[in-house]
Order: structure tokens, then C-alpha cells, then sequence
């Protein structure tokens, strides 16, 4: 009979099964930067084989204290610390070449591998400030970017003339074209094209031993022995170029998506995301900041807080602890647990505010707006708490902290709907309370 012949299956069409691989957790930046993510990388680092960079580039700053020594990266992995675990810069990073030896030789040289980053060269980072004077000049306001040339080399990325460590590798001579195109649209831009090339010539020498195939690299970090594998994310949620506060932006994808595609891993391999943010809120450079403090608290948070970047120098604007852009940015990154740093900040307020919603005309509206005049003028709905007044430097585990500090954090984590899982008091490794 006909149905003699047809096979039922019987659910094991192959015999491979697919092998999911170890996990890559990683840290990111809830809010508009400088959250404290170099602290947690290296806390994590501690114990982990390898940790990867993914996006942006030396516009990042990232500290980490360490035995009383202070540390800043912008392009090699806050673990580098972890003389164990290897680092790796991913394609999805652009780098500027001097940058990069210039903070390798500043720290130790260890095993660093790259894959296929666009290069930042020197004239990037000059249209970078041509372009900040441009829109001063057309549009009255620039973005007040860190001139660090990241928006013009992934603007080469992606108009495709950018330059891969792959092509440095090999025949890189484009780089004139390149410059003649900078120059038709910036006649002021100078550039010594031939000396250019030498010094890149000198760095592709340089880099050539460090360099690996990213995909096969991590797919090996993934498939291999079990390993535990960071990525940390640099800039933060609302800088992200799809996500944040556009245009006063960075150029690269600073939430969870960017993993993936700065690392070429599935994501099915994302294992933890944790979500760092401040106690407060911070923001370097131009763009809407509905919970700003432009009075004595502002100046307080600034000054307590060391709120000054660590890769312009520039003062970081200081405001309360916005709910509505955490919850926001776990809307889209999906954190499993929060890092709270710079609690101790708090420690001297008789007041401490928290928003809770943003309203316009008195209605409270129900997301968070993509248009910046909008987000220029909504009014923020504040939860008020007592302040703890107490220092909480010294804590080292919940029952430490003051109730009325407990009673903080314990509103912050239910209102997200994410648990905490460390709290910061204070800027070296050991001042972090963890939870569980
Ligand atoms: P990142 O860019 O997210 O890595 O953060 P930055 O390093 O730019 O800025 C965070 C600043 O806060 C650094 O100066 C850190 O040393 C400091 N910091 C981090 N966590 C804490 C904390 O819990 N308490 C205090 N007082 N400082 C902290
Ligand atoms: P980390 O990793 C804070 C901001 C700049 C500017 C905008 C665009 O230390 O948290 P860009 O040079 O990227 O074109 O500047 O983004 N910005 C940051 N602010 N922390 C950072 O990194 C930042 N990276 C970029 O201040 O407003
Ligand atoms: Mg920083």
C-alpha cells in the first residue's frame, strides 16, 4: 500500500547536533556614558580567559583602580589588567593606529589580538573638527563629539571606502583617493599624504603579529574548553546611532545588537547582558537631558563625582537618576542584572530625587521620545527619598549600607524590573557590594 512507503519521522532527521558553545556575557553602558563600565569589566575580568571590545573607538574612556592605581583605556579591553585573559579588539571597532600604541606601550604588552577594524587616520579625526565647526556655523549648535574622527570613519565604513587591518595588510594605496575626497569637500584639510603612508607602512608591521581572523577567533573562544568570555561595550544606550538621542549621537550600535555584529558571534551565544549606570545621571557634550540639575545639586554631583571625561577633559553635566531611559534601555538590550556604581556620591544629600516619568502638557507620556525637541521639553515626574547621610565608602555587603540606602536601591531595581547585582561606593576594585 502506498502508505507502506512513507516515512514518519520520528523527530532525529540528522545526527548533528548542534553545539551552542560557551557563553559571552557582556557589559553595557544604560545611559548617555562614563557609567563606570571599566570598573565592572575589570571586576569580571578577574575571572574571565577573554575580553573583547566591539564597537566605537578612542572616544571611549574607561577607568579602572586597581592597588591605588588609576588606569584609563580607550581602545584596549578594560581586562588587559587580568594578566590571564587575552584581549581582543573586533571589527566592529574603529581604530586610530597612533591611539593604540601609544596606550599599548602606556600598558603592558600582552596578548592583544585584532581583527578587521577601520582605521581612524589622523585626517579623520581633523574632519571630525571641521565638520563640529561646519554645523557651529550652518546650525548654530554642534554635537560636541570628542574629535576623535568617529563619526567620519564609520561614515567610511559605511560609504565603503574605509580601510580594514586586512587591506593594511596587503595594498593600501587608496588612502590617496581617499584624502582627495576630504580635500574636494574641506579644502582646508591638509594632509602630507606620502608621510601618511610611511607611518601606516611602520604600523602594518607593527600590527601584523597581533593580528587574527575575528570570526574563526572567536568561534574557536566559543566551540574550544570552557572559557569565560566578556564584551565590553563602550559609549552607552543613548548614544547608540539607531537608539539614542540622534543626532547628538555616537556613530556605532553601543547597545546589544553591536555585540553580535563588532564580534561576528550568533546570538544565541549572548549570555549575560549587564546593564552599568550611575546612582545618578551624567551626560558629556550637546543634547536633551530631562533630569539635569542646573543648580547647587548639579554642581555637587559634579565636584563629588570627579565628573570630568576621562578622554576630553571636558565637565560632565550632572542630573538625578532617570528611570525612564534605564527602562528604555533594557526595553532594548534585555539586562538579566544592573550594576549601580557611585552610590556613595549620594552619600551627603538631605534629598535625593529619582524620575520616574516624563509628561508634556501635565499628561504623563508612555515612551521615551525619539524627537529631541520633544525630549527638550517634557517635564520630569520625580519619586523623592530621604538621603542616608551616612558614608557608605566602607561598605563592603548589603547589610552595610544604610536602610534608607537599601530602600534606594531596592525602588531603582523594582522599577526597572531588573535585579542589582553590584552597587558601587567607591572608584577601586573592592568598593563593589555584590548582591548575589
Ligand atoms: P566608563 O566610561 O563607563 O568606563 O566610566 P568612566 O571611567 O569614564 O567614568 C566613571 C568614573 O567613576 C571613573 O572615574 C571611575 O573611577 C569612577 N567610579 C566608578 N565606579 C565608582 C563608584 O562606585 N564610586 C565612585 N566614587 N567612583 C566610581
Ligand atoms: P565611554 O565608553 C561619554 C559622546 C560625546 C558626544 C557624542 C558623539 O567612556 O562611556 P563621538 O566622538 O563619539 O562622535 O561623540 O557622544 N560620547 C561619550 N560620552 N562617554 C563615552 O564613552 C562617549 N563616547 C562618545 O561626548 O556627545
Ligand atoms: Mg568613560
Amino acid at each position: 500500500m502506498a502508505h507502506n512507503r512513507v516515512t514518519i519521522s520520528n523527530g532525529s532527521h540528522s545526527n548533528i547536533k548542534a553545539f551552542s558553545g560557551n557563553k559571552v556575557s557582556v557589559v553595557l553602558g544604560a545611559q548617555w556614558g562614563d557609567e563606570g563600565k571599566g570598573k565592572v569589566v575589570d571586576l569580571l575580568a578577574t575571572e574571565s580567559d577573554l575580553v573583547c571590545r566591539c564597537q566605537g573607538g578612542n572616544n571611549a574612556g574607561h577607568t579602572v583602580v586597581v592597588d591605588e592605581k588609576e588606569y584609563d583605556f580607550h581602545l584596549l579591553p578594560s581586562g588587559i589588567i587580568n594578566t590571564k585573559c587575552t584581549s581582543f579588539i573586533g571589527n566592529g571597532v574603529v581604530i586610530h593606529l597612533p591611539g593604540l600604541f601609544e596606550e599599548i606601550d602606556k600598558n603592558e604588552k600582552k596578548g592583544i589580538f585584532l581583527h578587521l577594524f577601520v582605521s581612524v587616520f589622523d585626517f579623520h579625526q581633523a574632519v571630525d573638527g571641521l565638520q563640529e565647526l561646519q554645523r557651529q556655523a550652518q546650525e548654530g549648535q554642534n554635537i560636541g563629539t570628542t574629535k576623535k574622527g568617529i563619526g567620519p570613519t564609520y561614515a567610511c565604513k559605511a560609504s565603503r571606502t574605509g580601510l580594514r587591518i586586512c587591506d593594511l595588510m596587503a595594498d593600501f594605496s587608496e588612502v590617496k583617493n581617499l584624502v582627495l575626497q576630504y580635500q574636494s569637500m574641506f579644502p582646508a584639510l591638509k594632509v602630507e599624504v606620502e608621510s601618511e603612508l610611511k607611518k601606516l607602512k611602520d604600523y602594518a608591521e607593527r600590527i601584523r603579529p597581533l593580528v587574527r581572523d575575528g570570526v574563526y577567533f572567536m568561534y574557536d573562544a566559543i566551540h574550544g574548553s570552557p572559557k569565560k568570555i566578556l564584551a565590553e561595550g563602550a559609549n552607552a544606550a543613548l548614544l547608540d546611532i539607531d537608539f539614542g538621542t540622534y543626532p547628538f549621537v555616537t556613530s556605532s550600535n553601543c547597545t546589544v545588537g553591536g555585540v553580535c555584529t563588532g564580534l561576528g558571534i550568533p546570538p544565541a551565544n549572548i549570555g549575560d547582558v549587564y546593564g552599568v549606570s550611575k546612582a545618578y545621571t551624567t551626560r558629556v557634550g550637546i543634547g536633551a537631558f530631562p533630569t539635569e540639575q542646573l543648580n547647587a545639586v548639579g554642581e555637587l554631583l559634579q565636584t563629588r563625582g570627579h565628573e570630568v571625561g576621562v578622554t576630553t577633559g571636558r565637565k560632565r553635566r550632572c542630573g538625578w537618576l532617570d528611570l525612564v531611559i534605564l527602562k528604555y534601555a533594557h526595553m532594548i538590550n534585555g539586562f538579566t542584572a544592573i550594576a549601580l556604581t557611585k552610590l556613595d556620591i549620594l552619600d551627603v544629600l538631605d534629598e535625593i530625587k529619582v524620575g520616574v516619568a516624563y509628561k508634556i502638557n501635565g499628561k504623563r507620556i508612555p515612551y521615551f521620545p525619539a524627537n529631541m525637541e520633544v525630549l527638550q521639553k517634557v517635564e520630569v515626574e520625580y519619586e523623592m527619598f530621604s538621603g542616608w547621610k551616612t558614608d557608605t565608602s566602607a561598605a563592603r555587603k548589603w547589610n552595610d549600607l544604610p536602610p534608607k540606602a537599601q530602600n534606594y536601591i531596592r525602588f531603582v531595581e523594582n522599577h526597572i524590573g531588573v535585579p542589582i547585582k553590584w552597587v558601587g561606593v567607591g572608584k577601586s576594585r573592592e568598593c563593589m557590594i555584590q548582591m548575589f
